[in-house]
């Protein structure tokens, strides 16, 4: 209490802003499994570091009765705070207020954190819930999303923009969290679509659930539009700060660093036999990178979709690294379409943030067929291609197995800058494998050939002999070193400090024409 007039009058205002809707519809939200606008910063943020700014701002709409409907703050909250103890600057769209639509003044306070932000050079996180445009404003809300839409291209790739999708995200709504460097959605609650079940209903007759259309196991393992899925918001969030912890503030700094409590030298004499003989037999590549990095701890981003490739977060030595990595468990890591766009895009946002980028190789080659080649693949490997050759962060390569064709050109080889190529004895580099190889080259021999599945066989033992191994690469200098598996760790750490200053650059250009 305070006897101040003027005081109480601007606490009441406080007050009368952090209500939002209104009990019921507060209520409401709690009664669908959702958190407030304010609840959810105050799990995400460092306790008590949130300062909220435009909390009084209200939208100057008149038509359809809104001059009758004010919501000091309108239906988002925006600021700034910390996440252990590092600047963010966040929003939280309020769907007790008119279903946290956007309108004229709602983009107005969104945009204002955005272009603080990229004065300061901190991280944007955006908390989605909201019902779209908010129709009463026809124009002046369109306006609003396209704003903020320049805002996140500008902003991106000069600071990270996490969007969390935690309840509605439709029409071009949807367009804001797809500019931004990555998507978490909340399981059960979460959607993002272009146009709803009822739009799908009329114009394709198809009947489609919200969860089946756009919710986020769809998202998460057909789409790929969302990199992360939560089973709730209170996870959802804490996988901002995980992420976070990561990447750096902004494209001039670097992450941060963690003092290592693992040892760096350690070496995993496991790691020497974890390639199976049989060169067909698959094994995990995880097991490979949790055996490597810092206490084992691999953040995976994209875990569900297109699972053929591997690409996530992890720490050598205390420097934060992002691991993409060939997954012969699945479709024998082949390299096909999506594998190839989720890779090219992990690898761009590495090299936007300055995180040096270790690859395990073990790929034996694009996916052939029809389906592959009507859909893109050549420009999709090429999106990949493309990444690895114009990324200046330092770039570490090991391959475990296999490296054939043009995916031992595309996966970090020494051709497009790679730092430093180290192979295990398991490796081999080829044009193909053994079997595809002698084929052609002996075709006519196999033809002639009384037991042509014996000849076959012998050549291509023969051909591996020759071919499939590590030491024709390593004669001409495109691989630098051929290393016991168990002392990867220790190479890679090593790498890492030796590159650290590492200074590359791109020509001069207004920017490359990426083939998307
Ligand atoms: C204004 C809106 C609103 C909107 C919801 N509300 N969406 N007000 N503009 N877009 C209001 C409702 O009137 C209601 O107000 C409150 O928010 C909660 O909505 P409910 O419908 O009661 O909630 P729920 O049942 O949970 O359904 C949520 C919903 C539904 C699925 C999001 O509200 C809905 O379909 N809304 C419209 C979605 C839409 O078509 N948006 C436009 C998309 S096009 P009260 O007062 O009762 O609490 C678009 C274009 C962007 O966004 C283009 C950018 C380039």
């Amino acid at each position: 209490m305070t006897d101040n007039p003027l005081i109480q009058q601007l606490r009441e205002k406080r007050e009368a802003s952090r209500a939002g809707g209104g009990e019921e519809r507060i209520k409401r939200q709690h009664d669908n499994g959702r958190n407030t606008a304010h609840e959810r910063l105050e799990i995400l943020l460092d306790p008590g570091s949130f300062h909220e700014i435009d909390m009084f701002v209200e939208h100057r709409a008149t038509e359809f009765g809104l001059d009758k409907q004010k919501f000091p703050g309108d239906s988002v909250v925006t600021g700034w705070g910390t996440i252990d103890g590092r600047l963010v600057y966040v929003y939280s769209q309020d769907f007790t207020v008119m279903g946290g639509s956007l309108s004229e003044v709602h983009a107005k306070k969104i945009i204002k954190i955005m272009e603080m932000a990229m004065k300061v050079g901190a991280p944007v996180i955006g908390l989605n819930d909201s019902g779209g445009a908010r129709i009463q404003e026809g124009v002046d809300s369109l306006g609003g999303y396209a704003d903020i839409f320049l805002r996140n291209t500008l902003a991106s790739g000069v600071i990270p923009q996490i969007s969390v999708i935690m309840g509605p995200c439709a029409g071009g709504a949807v367009y804001s969290p797809a500019l931004t460097d990555f998507i978490i959605m909340v399981k059960d609650t979460s959607y993002m679509f272009i146009t709803g079940p009822d739009v799908v209903k009329q114009v394709l007759n198809e009947d489609v659930t919200f969860e089946d259309l756009g919710g986020a196991s769809v998202h998460a393992s057909k789409s790929g539009v969302a990199h992360f899925v939560a089973d709730s918001e209170s996870q959802a969030l804490m996988m901002v700060r995980e992420l976070l912890s990561y990447l750096p503030q902004n494209n001039m700094e670097d992450a941060p660093y963690a003092a290592p409590t693992d040892d760096p030298l350690r070496a995993d004499a496991e790691l020497d036999t974890i390639v199976p003989t049989d060169p067909n037999k698959p094994y995990d590549i995880k097991d490979v990178v949790t055996k490597i990095v810092d206490d084992g701890i691999f953040f995976e981003v994209h875990e569900e979709f297109a699972a053929n490739i591997v690409v996530g977060f992890a720490r050598l030595g205390g420097h934060s690294v992002g691991i993409v990595a060939n997954q012969p468990m699945v479709l024998a890591g082949v390299l096909d379409i999506k594998a190839s766009i989720k890779a090219a895009r992990f690898v761009r946002t590495c090299d936007a943030f300055n995180i040096p980028i270790v690859t395990f190789v073990d790929v034996p080659g694009y996916l052939p067929g029809t389906d592959q080649e009507h859909n893109g693949i050549i420009m999709s490997g090429a999106k990949l291609l493309y990444a690895y050759c114009e990324a200046t962060v330092p770039k570490l390569t090991v391959t475990t197995r296999k490296s054939y064709g043009g995916a031992y050109c595309v996966m970090s080889s020494k051709h497009i800058r790679g730092d430093l190529n180290l192979c295990w004895p398991t490796a081999e580099i080829a044009v193909m494998g053994p079997e595809g190889a002698v084929e052609i080259i002996y075709r006519r021999e196999l033809k002639a050939a009384d037991d042509p599945v014996a000849l076959k066989k012998n050549l291509a033992a023969d051909y591996r002999k020759k071919f499939a191994n590590p030491y024709i690469a390593a004669a001409r200098g495109y691989v630098d070193d051929v290393i016991e598996p168990r002392d990867t760790r220790a190479r890679l750490i090593n790498a890492l400090e030796v590159f650290q200053n590492k200074r590359d650059q791109n020509p001069p250009k207004k920017h490359g024409n990426i083939p998307l």
